[in-house]
């Protein structure tokens, strides 16, 4: 793919970076479709006609009504545009946001107004609007969270099945029609902004984030783009719509090709989420980089979060990484200048804060390099947006920050703002509310369950069962928890086994599907029925990110969870689940064990040679129903690996075109029943 390796044309001056790009911006974008004025001189005339500047005239092109605001504009208004804080931090005193001119507020993973409903998230997010509004010149606020998989922060909302799973399904129409369902969820509930889809290629399935990636091929991963389609429509121009929301390819880049560092295992560090790609330019080009070049071109994504992750092109881990939120390169030469991506980069939470130097020079680095808009919560008089503000107020003055450079990231934000029709329709239209986690919506998550279920094996036909054949014989860790199906980003940010949301767990789905009596005993503690068909439902427990690390930290407790304890991860499966598995296995007539998991799990072979049928079930959503639908024949398997599934942990990092690629099971393998 020699067309995406980043040449050293990619390398631009600051300034000549920022003049540029706002020069391609001035220039207008083809790809808007909005009403063209006539010539120029007639919009003058309209807009001397009714007093109203030239910005707040929908009928004048978002590159006129850009260039109008920005004129208007002073430095602190343009800098409190480029600042995002968390709803916490603006919540006891929603003036702030009209007092720190904010641009953006997010909700972290778990950041959720009381009570947690659709209803009172979009009055809360209303309520920050009109904060907003009461500036001087009324700019509309961006608000942003995390949709991941659903918007799963709010209750009631459609949890779909993770990215992971997503990918299994090879199926880039449902994937668009999973977002366009979320887009939907999201924009009636307040949010303008979903933090998805991430695009990260997963290479080492001991990384606690590879659930969030479609798979370990960027051909996969871009095959699945039509999640962009989904969340913002086919075109810039239906970003506007009610049914849409701004999308955010992420993490830029190369967030899923960090190396294992087997030294950090065990001491409380992430070994692996965060940390250093140590590989040539040219993997680079093809594992990190490729999968932007459709979501910008073909997809029209409108804003890209940079990872936290650090790039080492020198390929002996002792050059000098440098983290993606420094790279200018990167940021404003390959993805801004030689991609043209026209829409706004974010900053990832406090990521410039993980930057060399003191928060003056983290500041400079993060805005020099391209990055937009910052996240940057935890905000008090003198911490967090306030702090940011100041700093890069002094970094303009001491001229260590351009204005071309502030001008080209404002343009960008408002460019974006406009897009969505904000300055028309700053307020929540709840047209769709009554959608937010209906049945229609809960039919696709359904589908979605259903269509991700991979088939592993299958001895003498196991799968699918007859319904009303025989009694079913029901154990394991994960047959009766939402929340470990539903896995992170679902009410907390690294999810929980305590959160319940409203759908079906798996065992719901196999007393609704059975036509039998069935028997359900978590450890398979209570005796197996003769001639019982058993299903063992195992795998692992909800995170986010690097807790979620081989080998990364064990947490005593999450405060998130109701305090319950969380192992260190493993990729193994639990003692409970083997020693269930081997007891049912061992007494009924057929057994069948599905993984609800955010990545592989080690099957050893004595265990693998006792189980009739093996199936991956990733991490399905609040639809167990969906898993139950492929076992009992409601539907047909047909996902396909998106991962290659190892024999043990040692074989990590395990690929398809690896040389002696030797995997329990290959990438894209999956059985039909
Ligand atoms: C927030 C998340 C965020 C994380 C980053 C958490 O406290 O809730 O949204 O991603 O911190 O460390
Ligand atoms: C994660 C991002 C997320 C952000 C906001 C970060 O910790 O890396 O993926 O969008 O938090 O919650």
């Amino acid at each position: 793919m020699p067309h995406h390796i980043p040449t050293s044309g990619r390398v631009v001056a600051a300034g000549a970076a920022g003049v540029l790009a706002l020069g391609v911006l001035a220039a207008g974008s083809p790809a808007v479709a909005r009403p063209a004025p006539q010539h120029h001189g007639q919009h003058q005339s309209q807009h001397q006609q009714s007093h109203k500047p030239a910005y707040k005239n929908p009928r004048l092109p978002v590159s006129v009504r850009v260039r109008d605001l920005l004129s208007r504009m002073t430095l602190a208004e343009k800098i409190g545009q480029m600042t995002q804080a968390e709803r916490a931090d603006v919540t006891a005193d929603p003036t702030l946001v009209a007092q720190w001119n904010l641009g953006s507020v997010l909700s972290g993973g778990g950041s959720v107004p009381t009570p947690n409903t659709p209803t009172a998230f979009a009055d809360m997010v209303d309520g920050f609007q009109a904060q907003a509004l009461k500036t001087r010149l009324g700019i509309p606020l961006l608000y942003g969270i995390d949709a991941v998989h659903g918007d799963g922060n709010i209750y009631g909302s459609t949890v779909f099945p993770h990215d992971i799973g997503l990918g299994a399904t090879r199926d880039p129409k449902l994937v668009e029609k999973v977002e366009h369902v979320t887009a939907i969820e999201t924009r009636a509930s307040g949010p303008n902004w979903a933090f998805a889809p991430c695009i990260c290629v997963a290479r080492d399935d001991r990384w606690g984030r590879t659930y969030e990636s479609f798979g370990e091929s960027p051909k996969l991963v871009e095959r699945m783009e039509t999640a962009i389609d989904g969340f913002q429509g086919k075109s810039v121009k239906d970003l506007s719509h009610p049914d849409h929301v701004l999308a955010t390819a992420k993490h830029f880049a190369g967030d899923g090709l960090t190396t294992y560092d087997a030294s950090k295992a065990g001491t409380g560090a992430y070994p692996i989420d965060q940390g250093v790609d140590q590989v040539s330019k040219a993997q680079f080009a093809q594992l990190a980089l490729a999968p932007y070049v459709p979501a910008i071109k073909k997809h029209h994504v409108q804003s890209v979060m940079p990872s936290f992750s650090s790039v080492d092109f020198t390929n002996d881990g002792l050059g000098n990484p440098v983290k993606m939120s420094a790279n200018k390169a990167l940021i404003t030469g390959w993805l801004k200048n030689q991609q043209r991506f026209k829409g706004l980069v974010i900053s990832d939470w406090q990521a410039i804060r993980q930057l060399p130097g003191t928060y003056s020079d983290q500041v400079a680095t993060g805005v020099n390099a391209g990055i937009d808009m910052f996240m940057e919560p935890y905000s008090g008089s003198a911490t967090g947006a306030p702090q940011f503000e100041a700093t890069l107020t002094s970094l303009v003055n001491d001229g260590t920050v351009s204005m071309a450079r502030i001008n080209d990231a404002v343009s960008r934000i408002l460019r974006v703002k406009f897009e969505l029709g904000l300055f028309e329709h700053p307020y929540t239209n709840r047209s769709l509310a009554n959608t937010i986690g209906d049945k229609a919506h809960h039919e696709v998550a359904r589908q979605a369950a259903a269509e991700s279920q991979v088939l592993l094996t299958n001895k003498s036909r196991t799968l699918p069962l007859k319904p009303g054949r025989h009694p079913v014989y029901v154990a394991g860790s994960n047959a009766d928890n939402i929340g470990n199906q539903a896995g992170g980003w679902t009410l907390t940010w690294q999810g929980g086994s305590t959160n319940v949301i409203p759908g079906t767990t798996i065992l719901d789905g196999i007393e609704a599907e059975a036509k039998a009596p069935v028997t359900y005993s978590v450890d398979a503690s209570t005796p197996v029925p003769a001639g019982a068909d058993g299903i063992v439902v195992v795998g692992e427990t909800p995170y986010a990110e690097g807790y979620g690390d081989v080998g990364g930290p064990q947490w005593a407790f999450d405060p998130g969870d109701n305090n319950v304890p969380r192992p260190a991860k493993t990729m193994m499966l639990s003692d409970a689940d083997t020693q269930a598995i081997k007891t049912v296995c061992a007494a009924a007539r057929s057994c069948t064990v599905v993984v609800i998991s955010g990545r592989p799990m080690i099957i050893p072979p004595d265990l693998l040679g006792q189980i009739d049928s093996l199936v991956a079930g990733w991490l399905p959503g609040s639809e167990g129903i969906g898993v139950a639908d492929d076992l009992f024949g409601h539907h047909r398997f047909t996902g396909k690996l998106p991962v290659s599934w190892p024999r043990t942990v040692a074989q990590e990092p395990i690929n398809v075109g690896d040389a002696n690629y030797n995997p329990l099971f290959r990438f894209g393998y999956g059985l039909r029943d």
